[in-house]
Formats: C-alpha cells, structure tokens, sequence
C-alpha cells in the first residue's frame, strides 16, 4: 500500500539509483523504483549505447526487472531525475501492459514531487493488450 512511508522510500530508491546511471552521452542520469502488489521495490536506472537508439530508460529497466522476478502487479513507480522530467513515451507503453491505475510518481534530484499521475492518466488510449484480436 502506498502509504507515506512506503511513498517516501520510493522516492528515495530512484533518487539514490541514479548514481548508477549510465549516461555518458547524455549526462541526464534517470532513477526509477518501482512497487510491487507483494511490496517489493525493484530500482533502474538509464543505461546508455554508443548506438544512441539501444539506450534504454531507467523506467523499463525497473518494470523489466520486477518482471523477470515474477512481477507483473504495480502499485506505484517512482522516477528521478534531475529536474523531474517525465516518462517517455515508450516506458508509458510498457507501463500501460500491466496496468492503467499504477502511480507514477516523477520527482527532482532532491525528491521533491513535481508531478503525480496515473498511467491511465498519462497514457489516454493506450493500446492494450485485449487489442489484440487474431486473425485466423
Ligand atoms: N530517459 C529515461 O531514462 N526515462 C525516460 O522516461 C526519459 C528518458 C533517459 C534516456 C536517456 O538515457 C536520457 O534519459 C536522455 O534521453
């Protein structure tokens, strides 16, 4: 449950992941943390390529992780970066698959909140996964 306390150690996961950041071509370090239904966290940071379009997003690194644990529930995920700057439009995509009322919680390097939403908020129309209808 996504009490304050539970809220605040969030935050502080994505603040701290960030230091792990691989990001020297863009310098913009990104930390994220995410909650899981059983009250796991499982962070991620950015990790850039030399072949600038490999790079993947500190969001989909945590979701990728939670979900090769066994995950597929999220309550809440927590992303930071320097001045708060919100999730790309893919991460919004794989956030979508899990579900459209997880938080997401995007917060600056000192943990502040700058903006709160939902993935259903954040991803109107998203394509999911009951859109999928086979052909035969
Ligand atoms: N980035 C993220 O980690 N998450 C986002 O949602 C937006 C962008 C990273 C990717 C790249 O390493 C850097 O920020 C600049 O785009």
């Amino acid at each position: 449950m996504l009490n304050d306390e539970v809220r605040e150690k969030l935050i502080q996961t994505a603040v701290e992941a960030r230091k792990w950041a691989y990001a020297p071509y863009s310098s913009y370090k990104v930390g994220a943390a995410v909650l899981t239904a059983s009250g796991r966290v499982y962070d991620g940071v950015n990790v850039e390529n030399a072949a600038y379009p490999t790079t993947m997003c500190a969001e989909r690194v945590a979701v990728f992780k939670a979900v090769s644990q066994g995950e597929q529930s999220f309550e809440a995920i927590a992303v930071a970066s320097v001045n708060g700057g919100m999730p790309c439009g893919a991460c919004r995509q794989v956030l979508s698959e899990f579900g459209l009322d997880t938080t997401v919680l995007v917060v600056n390097d000192q943990g502040e909140i700058v903006h709160q939403a939902t993935v259903g908020d954040l991803l109107p129309g998203a394509f999911r996964p009951q859109d999928i209808v086979r052909e035969s």
